[in-house]
């Protein structure tokens, strides 16, 4: 646990989460995670904002044992990460009231169990005084659980946003002084997460980027003491425009799949396509889905199994179907035996995506030469509409 006053009687609470690897059971995290509270302290009125995950709750105890009570905690968020330490909080603050989203109160009632009671709730733009400075609150649904809000301190000017914002990085760094990591972090879990809510959180942007932000502390990674920087990030990853960028999901099992994702690549990269190529055997799905964020084409490259899509790429497709990303085209190639049903199968897990279909390339066997020149054709009609694109 670390301990710091960020401002004048605010303090962070982080807890690292150094060797956690996998979120959700489904995300990856190869720089673990860290869980940020947040403790305001005005005159009057004490409030925690967010708490910890609740694995972590004996080290987050702890951290408030020479704390004075406060009364209220703020549940921003009711995932599990953020608001697995506040049954044990709001025991040990036995008159604390919980503040949330109208939206939040069943919700904290039904998976955390926190008695009706004991939960207040508060309207969009509402305002709590603490004695020489004041909370307000702002609904922002859909990032990425439909309860979710952030907290703005007036007076401090520093915007509390839990998830939103946030990176799965466990870091010493109070702020986000390593740009390049912290971008990456924060892109990657932008993708896994906030990608199917574009349009909500662009709204959400436009409301927040007129405030006066001097720095905001989101519930994962460091603190942004530049807003400019995650701001403007975010709103090149939720604009419509696309990169000159091609995503190349495959997985290969006797090398005839792994022959046409190599002509294509090449081919690509000849029209000056920015390709991301990812061996589904052996990939991190994050990486995937942080790269989907901005490409204009994504090509599954698909052996046939039992006459449907090999699994992994089913899954792959599945998840790439559940991120919405932006991308305007997409392409099959691969490969069967004697029969094959997967280019159906594999367009119909897609039909989330408004995407143009390019040709399939499917192939008997092992492709011949004219094979990989339908490939390359492929290829050209990629890199033609990038260009028209751009
Ligand atoms: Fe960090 Fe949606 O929880």
């Amino acid at each position: 646990m670390i301990k710091r006053e960020i401002a004048p009687q605010v303090w962070s609470f982080v807890v690292n989460d150094w060797n956690r690897r996998l979120f959700d059971s489904l995300i990856p995290l190869p720089d673990g995670t860290s869980y940020n509270a947040y403790l305001i302290r005005g005159r009057e009125i004490s409030v925690l904002v967010d708490t910890s995950d609740a694995a972590k709750i004996p080290e987050f105890l702890t951290a408030l044992d020479n704390e004075a009570p406060v009364d209220f905690v703020i549940g921003q968020h009711v995932e599990q990460d953020h608001a697995g330490a506040i049954p044990a909080v709001m025991e040990r603050f036995p008159r604390a009231t919980l503040l949330c989203t109208p939206k939040a109160k069943g919700m904290f009632e039904d998976h955390l169990h926190i008695p009706p009671a004991r939960i207040r709730t508060v309207a969009d733009g509402e305002t709590l005084p603490l004695g020489g400075r004041t909370l307000r609150f702002v609904h922002t649904p859909w990032v990425h659980w439909p309860e979710t809000m952030c907290v703005w301190l007036e007076e401090d000017r520093l915007l509390f946003t839990c998830d939103f914002f946030g990176s799965h990085l466990a870091s010493t760094d109070r702020d986000a002084v390593d740009e390049c990591r912290v971008y990456e972090a924060a892109k990657r879990y932008y993708a896994e997460i906030m990608m199917p809510f574009r349009g909500q959180i662009r709204n959400h942007l436009d409301r927040l980027g007129k405030l006066p932000v001097r720095a905001i502390a989101p519930s994962h990674g460091p603190i942004y003491p530049k807003p400019a920087f995650i701001f403007d990030a975010y709103r090149d990853w939720v604009s419509e425009s696309c990169k000159n960028v091609a995503v190349v999901p495959y997985v290969s099992m006797h090398g005839s799949t792994e022959r046409m994702v190599q002509r294509l690549v090449g081919r690509l990269a000849e029209r000056n396509v920015t390709v991301f190529l990812f061996d589904l055997a052996v990939t991190d799905l994050g990486k995937l889905a942080e790269s989907l964020v901005d490409a204009a084409t994504v090509v599954f490259g698909v052996p046939t199994v039992l006459a449907g899509p090999h699994p992994a790429v089913a899954y792959a497709a599945l998840l790439a179907n559940a991120l919405r990303p932006k991308a305007r085209y997409a392409g099959l190639l691969g490969s069967f035996g004697w029969a094959s049903r997967m280019v159906e199968q594999v367009q119909g897990l897609l039909s989330n995506l408004k995407v143009e279909f390019l040709e399939p390339v499917l192939v008997r066997g092992c492709p011949r030469d004219a094979d990989l020149e339908a490939v390359a054709r492929l290829a050209d009609q990629i890199a033609e509409r990038h260009a028209r694109l751009l």
